[in-house]
Formats: structure tokens, sequence, C-alpha cells
């Protein structure tokens, strides 16, 4: 899984040609996603990118690293094939590389446990229409009553940027060998003045980057995978260009005391 992806929410058509052409590989997306215009499905707009590269011979479903989620709604273990199909429908693809449960909040929750969803997720695994499954914003008594199982989630996909670090939740990930993926690592709609951050412009200018990079780089190097999204081609490009520099130890501290969640 490449630590740096691209996600998707409220992308366009050129941002994903232009993010292919940067050299992502990792792309985040959902079944309800739609485009900056909201006129139609992220995946499928997607789906006819990939078809473009994969057909011309450009680029091999193998290098791709395709990430797609499991909506609320289908959170029955008979529904989660019919909802993977579904997706892979939509991005022309016949298997995703991860597959999570977009949140643990169902609207069949009074019917359907966590454990029921996941051993839905399994089924997809096993069946091979995923190579792997995982999880998105769920606290850690969920993630335990799930690896109950004996199947363990590769990744929680959770908002993570310098003002909400994830701490205890990175350290209990790690403790279990599952990665941490960072959305929103730019702040998204939760901190929107998270890249106008006094602290992190001092370390940017030091290392003459950008705000944005060095809230990428922080995450990247304490082993956490970020999916920042961005129209802005000159963004695209920047977001990626996070492994040129070393930030040094006292400045990752000073970036983790921004904590404020
Ligand atoms: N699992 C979940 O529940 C969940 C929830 C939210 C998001 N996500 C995933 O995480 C992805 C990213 O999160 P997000 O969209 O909330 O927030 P984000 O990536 O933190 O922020 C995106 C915003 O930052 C701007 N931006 C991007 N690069 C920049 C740069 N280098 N300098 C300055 N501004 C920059 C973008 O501008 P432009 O677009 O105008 O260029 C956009 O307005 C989503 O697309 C989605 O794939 C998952």
């Amino acid at each position: 899984m490449p630590i740096a992806g691209f996600g998707t929410s409220f992308a366009t058509e050129q941002s994903i040609r232009d993010a292919l052409e940067a050299g992502y590989r990792h792309f985040d997306t959902s079944l309800n996603y739609m485009n900056k215009d909201e006129t139609i499905q992220m995946e499928i707009v997607m789906g006819n990118v990939f078809n473009d590269v994969i057909s011309s011979g450009k680029i091999k479903r193998e290098e791709l690293f395709i990430v797609s989620k499991l909506e609320e709604w289908d959170h029955q273990r008979d529904r989660v094939p019919i909802a993977i199909t579904q997706s892979l429908t939509n991005l022309g693809l016949d298997y995703l590389d991860l597959y999570l449960i977009h949140g643990p909040e169902s609207t069949e929750r009074k019917n359907v446990s966590l454990v029921e969803t996941w051993m839905g997720m399994n089924d997809v695994l096993e069946s091979g229409l995923t190579k792997s499954i995982g999880v998105s914003n769920f606290d850690r008594t969920q993630i335990r009553s799930i690896l109950g199982t004996g199947v363990v989630p590769v990744t929680n996909q959770v908002i993570s940027n310098p003002y909400w670090t994830q701490k205890p939740m990175l350290a209990y990930l790690q403790s279990h060998n599952i990665t941490m993926t960072a959305y929103s690592p730019m702040g998204g709609i939760t901190d929107p003045d998270l890249l106008k951050d006094a602290k992190l412009n001092e370390i940017a200018q030091f290392h003459r980057v950008s705000n944005a990079q060095i809230a990428m780089r922080y995450q990247i190097q304490r082993g956490v995978i970020v999916i920042p999204k961005a129209n802005h081609q000159k963004y695209i490009v920047q977001n990626l260009d996070l492994f040129s520099f070393n930030l040094l130890d006292y400045e990752m501290t000073e970036i983790e005391a921004l904590n404020k969640h």
C-alpha cells in the first residue's frame, strides 16, 4: 500500500488524470463519493480514467492500489458482496486492493452487529473481490470487537492531522500490527485553518516546502498513510513531493504538541 495516496471526495476527472501523471498509484474512494459538481459518482469518473490508462497500456492494473468503502445501508452480511460488486462495476475493475467499512454506524444497526458486517467483509476477501479488508472511523472498542473473529483489519482510516494527532489510536493500532490511514490530513472541514498555523509555517520555511507538505511529512515519518485530496494541479504535484526532506526529532515533537482534539 503506497504510503502517499490520493483522496477523491469531490475530485474531478482532470484531477484523477493529473494524479496519475504526477505518480500517484493509491486512490481512496467510496460508493457515495461524488465529483466536484455533485453530478456523478467518483467511482464512475475514476473507472473511465482507469479504463483509458489500462487499455492504452500506460499503467498496469497491478500497479494501482484502489480502495473503496462499504456504506452504512449495506451492513448486513449478504449485502456486502452486492455492494462491492456495485463499486467494482462503477470502477470497471474485477478486484479492489482494499475494501473498508466506511463507519461503524449502520442504518440497520438494530439488526446488524459489527461482527456480522465484518464476516461479510471476510466473505468478499475470501471470494477474491478484494485483496484486503479494513475499517474506517472505528474506535478502539469497535476494533476490539471485530478482532475477536480472528480476522485482522489491515488499516483503520481516521481523521488525523497536526491538530488531531490520534496518538492513542496510533499506538493501539501499531500494537496490533494494523496501519493507520489519515484522512483530512490538511484539516479538512474540521480544522480549515490548519494550514495557516504559525508553527507549521516556521518549520516549512526552514525546509523550503509548504505547510501542507510539513503536515503530511509528519504523518509519513511516524508511519501513517496519507490520502490528501486536491483539485489544483500544483497541489497534486506538491502533495506527493514528501520524500526529499526529513523532519528533525524536535520538529516532530513540536508538531505533535499542536494537537487540539
Ligand atoms: N473515511 C472517511 O470517513 C473519510 C472522511 C473524509 C475524507 N476521507 C478521504 O480523505 C480524503 C482527503 O480528506 P479531505 O478531502 O477531507 O481533506 P484534505 O485532503 O485534508 O483537504 C482537501 C482541501 O485541501 C486543499 N489542498 C490540497 N492540497 C493542498 C496544498 N498543498 N496546499 C493548500 N491546500 C491544499 C484542497 O484544495 P483543492 O481541492 O481546491 O485543490 C482541498 O480544499 C478525501 O478525499 C477522502 O478520500 C475519508
